[in-house]
C-alpha cells in the first residue's frame, strides 16, 4: 500500500522540535531588537510586492515560513518593542507578557460561557477584580475584558442610551419621536466617542466638543453653558465622557465637577482612563481618580500602561447588571451552556466567541505584582522629567503642555530670540513653509531615519513633536539619543531653519 500523506497535525516530536526553533527564534529577536531599524522606509506596498500573491496550493515547510518572516516581515515592521519607539504612549511588551500570551495560544478556548470555559471565565472576574482594588473602586463596580477602549466606550454608551430611552433594544430608534440626544467631551479627547455615536445611531455631530482650558483640561463653566444652551433648543443631554490622560498631552479632565454636572441632568458618566488610568497604581496619582466613585462606567487599557500585551482593555460599570440587561440574548443552540454558570461573560457585550485573554494578564501581573509595575511607572516619569529639563535647556525648544505623565509635547520655535515668541515665529519663512512643517519635518526625518520613531499632533492648531515612555527596555541612555537625535536632524535642517524674530 502506497503511504498516504497524513490528514491530522504535525507529529507531536516535529512539534515539539518546531516549538524549540520558534522559542529560540523569539529569544534571539528580543535580543536583537535593539540594534534593528525602529521603522521601515519603504513605499506602501512593498512588502506585499516582495511576497507571491497567488495563494499556496500545497503546504509548506515550517522552517521556510519562518525565515520568510525573518527576510519578508520583520524588516517590515514598525516595531514598537523597540527601546528607541517613542510614539503614541510607549509600548509595554516584557518577557512575561510574552509568555502569557504564547500559554494562552495551544489552550485556544472559546470563552463565551461559563461552561464553556469555566477557567477562562473565572480567571477573567478574577483580574478584572485585582484591576479594580488596585484602582480603588468599590464593589459597585463589576467588569469585562474588551480588546480595546473604543469598543469599551461603544458598550458603555448603549447602556446609557438604554437607561435614557428605554427599549431601544427592543424597538431601536426610529420613528418613536425620540429627542436628539447629546454626548459631551473635550475637545482633547479621543475620536472613538465619535465612533460610538455613529455605531449607535446618536449621530457624529450630537457629540459636542467642550473647549479644553490652558492646561488641556475640559472648561466645566463652557460645558453647563453647553448643555444650557441645548436643553433651551429641545436636545437631550445623554452622557459626558471625561478623560483622564487625553490622546495628545496626557492632561486629566476635572472629573469631579464633571460628575456635578452629570448628576444635576441625570446624565451618564463615562471616565476615559484608557491612557492615563493605570497611573492609579500610584499612591502620588491618587488624585487622578477623584470622581471615579460617581462615573457610571470607566474604562481602563492595561495594554497601554500596566504592561499586559495589546489587546486588554477593561469596561467597568456601576452595577455591571446594567450592561448584562441591554446586551443579554440567548439563542437556543447555547442554551445548554448557559445554565449552572458562575458568570457568561457573552451576555456583557455584541462578541459571543471570546479568546482567553485573562491568562496573560494573570502571567504578568503575578510576575510583577503591583510594585514591580509602580516602580517601571515611577521610572519612566523620572526619565520624562530629565527630558523635561533638557527641552528647557535648549532655548530653541518650548514645552507645549505640562507634563502630567510620561508623555512630552514639544515644539522647535526657531532658532534664535525668546522662545516665548510663538505666534510671530508661526508666520511662514521658509520655501518649505512655516514653522509648523518644520516640526512635522524634524519628526518625519528622525522616523525615515528608522533610528527612533516619535509621534507629531496639533494643539491649539500648532504642530509639536510627542515623545511618549512606556517601555521598560527605554533607559536613560535612549531618551539621551532621542533627544541628540532631535537637536541633530535641526542642526542639518539648519540652513533653512526658521529663526525667531
Ligand atoms: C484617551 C484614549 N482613549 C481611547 C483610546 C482608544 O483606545 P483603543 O485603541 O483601545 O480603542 C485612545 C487611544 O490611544 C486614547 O488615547
Amino acid at each position: 500500500m502506497q503511504d498516504r500523506p497524513s490528514l491530522g497535525d504535525t507529529p507531536p516530536e516535529v512539534f515539539r522540535k518546531q516549538v524549540h526553533q520558534l522559542a529560540d527564534w523569539i529569544a534571539d529577536f528580543r535580543e536583537k531588537l535593539g540594534g534593528l531599524r525602529v521603522a521601515p522606509n519603504d513605499k506602501p506596498g512593498a512588502i506585499r510586492a516582495a511576497l507571491p500573491s497567488q495563494p499556496p496550493e500545497n503546504g509548506e515547510p515550517f522552517e521556510e515560513i519562518l525565515a520568510d518572516i525573518d527576510r519578508r516581515i520583520v524588516p517590515g515592521m514598525v516595531h514598537w518593542s523597540h527601546p528607541m519607539f517613542l510614539g503614541y504612549f510607549g509600548w509595554p511588551q516584557t518577557g512575561p507578557g510574552i509568555l502569557g500570551e504564547i500559554a494562552s495560544v495551544p489552550l485556544n478556548v472559546n470563552a463565551m460561557t461559563w461552561r464553556t470555559s469555566p477557567a477562562a471565565t473565572e480567571l477573567e472576574t478574577l483580574v478584572v477584580d485585582w484591576l479594580r482594588q488596585w484602582m480603588g473602586l468599590s464593589e459597585q463596580f463589576g467588569g469585562v475584558v474588551y480588546d480595546t477602549a473604543s469598543v469599551g466606550i461603544m458598550h458603555a454608551l448603549a447602556v446609557a442610551r438604554e437607561e435614557a430611552a428605554p427599549s431601544t433594544r427592543k424597538l431601536g430608534l426610529t420613528g418613536r419621536n425620540l429627542p436628539r440626544f447629546r454626548i459631551y467631551t473635550s475637545d482633547q479627547a479621543h475620536s472613538s466617542v465619535e465612533k460610538a455615536a455613529i455605531a449607535l445611531g446618536l449621530g457624529e455631530e450630537n457629540v459636542q466638543r467642550v473647549p479644553s482650558d490652558a492646561e488641556f483640561r475640559m472648561d466645566v463653566a463652557a460645558l453647563r453653558v453647553m448643555i444650557e444652551r441645548d436643553l433651551k433648543e429641545k436636545f437631550r443631554p445623554l452622557a459626558a465622557v471625561a478623560t483622564v490622560g487625553t490622546t495628545s498631552a496626557a492632561s486629566v479632565d476635572p472629573v469631579p465637577d464633571i460628575a456635578n454636572i452629570c448628576r444635576e441632568h441625570k446624565m451618564w458618566l463615562h471616565v476615559d482612563g484608557a491612557y492615563g488610568g493605570g497611573f492609579a497604581i500610584l499612591s502620588e496619582y491618587e488624585w487622578i481618580t477623584k470622581g471615579w466613585g460617581e462615573a457610571d462606567s470607566i474604562v481602563i487599557n492595561p495594554h497601554k500602561t500596566l504592561f499586559v500585551p495589546l489587546d486588554f482593555s477593561i469596561l467597568f460599570v456601576r452595577d455591571l447588571e446594567r450592561l448584562r440587561r441591554v446586551f443579554t440574548l440567548v439563542p437556543e443552540y447555547l442554551r445548554g451552556d448557559t445554565i449552572e454558570a458562575e458568570k457568561n461573560y457573552m451576555d456583557y457585550g455584541i462578541q459571543l466567541g471570546r479568546r482567553f485573554r485573562a491568562l496573560k494578564a494573570w502571567v504578568i501581573w503575578r510576575s510583577l505584582g503591583r510594585a514591580g509595575m509602580a516602580a517601571r511607572l515611577r521610572e519612566q516619569m523620572r526619565l520624562i522629567n530629565l527630558l523635561v529639563d533638557w527641552i528647557k535647556a535648549d532655548k530653541r525648544f518650548q514645552l507645549a503642555a505640562p507634563v502630567v505623565m510620561p508623555v512630552i509635547c514639544f515644539r522647535f520655535n526657531g532658532s534664535g530670540g525668546s522662545p516665548n515668541r510663538q505666534s510671530a515665529s508661526d508666520r511662514p519663512r521658509t520655501s518649505s513653509g512655516n514653522i509648523d512643517d518644520f516640526n512635522s519635518e524634524i519628526v518625519e526625518r528622525i522616523n525615515a531615519s528608522g533610528r527612533a520613531y516619535l509621534t507629531q499632533t496639533k494643539l491649539r492648531g500648532r504642530t509639536v513633536m510627542r515623545i511618549g515612555l512606556g517601555n521598560v527596555l527605554t533607559t536613560e541612555h535612549h531618551v539621551r539619543r532621542a533627544l541628540e537625535l532631535i537637536q541633530k536632524t535641526v542642526q542639518d535642517m539648519e540652513g533653512r531653519a526658521p529663526s525667531r524674530p
